[in-house]
């Protein structure tokens, strides 16, 4: 399936180097690609769980285009477009308890690198200013900056990058990833997570702890999992006793993907820092948005540099999200997502008992397909899952790969996660397509191709 550098014809330098060309999609529309040849693909993915309101929606467009055509840009430090205001305003309606501010940036990982930054400024405004290191949990993901890369706990992805990273310190993760039975049921994992975080905290390192990074619910990086209530319990009891801030990353979970408009509302987690991004620029913008709790703003000390990026709080962005989280939280909307993850939760079931399937999980919009993997190494693990989300393009339906080390163990799965739009009829053939490319698989796997 790779191609050498030297066979490659083209100058575009792919993520995987090394790898194949990935296929060609010349245009899309509602939850369809379709390749220059007319092949229509069923994208189950929604992009990267981006698409939530799927491709070429009229009011997101019509929405991008009155903005670049009235406003196309401004600096925030040089002034705001009312849409700024308005989206901050609504964001803070829908937040977790607690939270009252928001700013933009532009993408996941600078949402999380600019709650970091927040964390380290609110700690030296309360006059701990050796508080400045951030504690991730493993299986995680948070971006590929280097502050989000160093909260992450995917530890292959980090090794050539370790030099760039800030000093780490992580605790393991709470969730029991191999766990067959309840997947939102507690066990040792979570337990064994918060002795890990409170020796830590009060260790020798634990005065330098300014906030530790939780996905209230896991997405691709552990497939799709729960932070156990027992974790959430004892994070909120070590931080009333540590003081540091609880930062949700809920890039993947906002806006309704899992159901309420934030993930934390849903395991229980009072945040002080959120991250959002995917949802919020709905696949047409890239956008991202860091809030805060009053008490984290009222600690920021007077005139403190929050820093940020060129294109934040972008006109066009701000634009699309505004008329995205409006669509995203309408009533309709929602019943329609939470029949839809009824539907979505049957139709994993329905898998179980393909030999190529390990488990099943799913929250809302947000699944995983767990495979059993062929081999004994991470590398196998993560090119099985490739392999299969192969199977299911050739099926017609896109799915993501992804896989990771539990425990020693390699795990594989595929993540699903339809647009929010998705009509039931569209979500039943995804899933008719990933039993296509999974019951292949299981050929493959039992040597019967
Ligand atoms: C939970 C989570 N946080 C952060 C990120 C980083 O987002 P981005 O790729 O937009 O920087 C991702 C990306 O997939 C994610 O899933």
């Amino acid at each position: 399936m790779t191609a050498s550098p030297s066979t490659r014809t083209d100058p575009l330098l792919r993520r995987v180097p090394g790898q194949a060309p990935r296929p060609v999609f010349s245009h899309a529309a509602g939850v369809r690609l379709f390749a220059p040849d007319g092949t229509v693909y069923l994208d189950a993915a929604s992009g990267s769980m981006t698409t939530a309101l799927g491709y070429t929606n009229p009011d997101i467009v019509e929405a991008m285009t009155r903005a670049a055509s009235t406003l196309p840009y401004l600096h925030e430090a040089i002034g705001e477009s009312p849409a700024a205001v308005d989206l901050a305003r609504l964001l803070v309606s829908l937040a977790p308890e607690g939270i009252t501010h928001t700013s933009f940036t532009s993408n996941g990982a600078n949402a999380v690198e600019a709650a970091i930054r927040l964390a380290v400024l609110a700690q030296q405004g309360r006059g701990l200013p050796e508080r400045r290191r951030v504690v991730g949990l493993g299986l995680s993901y948070h971006g590929s900056t280097p502050g989000a890369l160093t909260c992450t706990g995917a530890s292959a992805a980090l090794e050539p990058f370790e030099g760039l990273l800030l000093h780490r310190l992580s605790v393991p993760t709470p969730f029991c990833p191999h766990r067959q039975a309840d997947p939102h049921g507690e066990d040792d994992c979570a337990t064994r997570a918060v002795e890990a975080l409170e020796a830590l905290l009060v260790g020798p390192e634990g005065g330098t702890v300014a906030a530790v990074v939780v996905e209230p619910i896991a997405a691709h990086a552990a497939g799709c999992r729960r932070v156990p209530a027992e974790f959430v319990a004892a994070l909120h009891d070590l931080r009333r006793r540590h003081r540091f801030l609880v930062i949700a990353d809920e890039v993947t979970t906002a806006l309704g993907r899992v159901g309420p408009p934030f993930a934390s509302t849903l395991v229980g987690l009072r945040p002080d820092l959120v991250c959002v991004g995917k949802g919020l620029g709905v696949g047409y913008s890239p956008i991202s948005a860091t809030l805060a709790s009053g008490e984290v703003v009222a600690a920021l000390p007077p005139g403190a540099n929050l820093l940020g990026h060129n294109y934040n709080s972008h006109p066009i962005g701000v634009a699309v999200a505004l008329t995205a989280v409006r669509r995203l939280t309408e009533p309709g909307l929602r019943d329609h997502v939470r029949d839809l993850g009824v539907d979505l939760a049957r139709e994993l079931a329905g898998l179980r008992d393909c030999p190529a399937v390990r488990d099943v999980r799913s929250e809302g919009l947000l699944a995983a397909v767990e495979l059993r993997v062929p081999g004994p190494s991470t590398g196998t693990a993560g090119t099985w899952a490739r392999t299969v989300a192969d199977l299911a393009l050739d099926a017609g339906v896109v799915v993501l790969p992804g896989a990771c080390l539990v425990h020693g163990v390699p795990a594989a799965h595929l993540t699903v996660a339809p647009p929010l739009v998705t009509a039931p009829d569209d979500l039943r053939e995804m899933l008719r397509r990933l039993r296509t490319a999974l019951d292949t698989a299981a050929d493959l796997l039992e040597g019967r191709r």
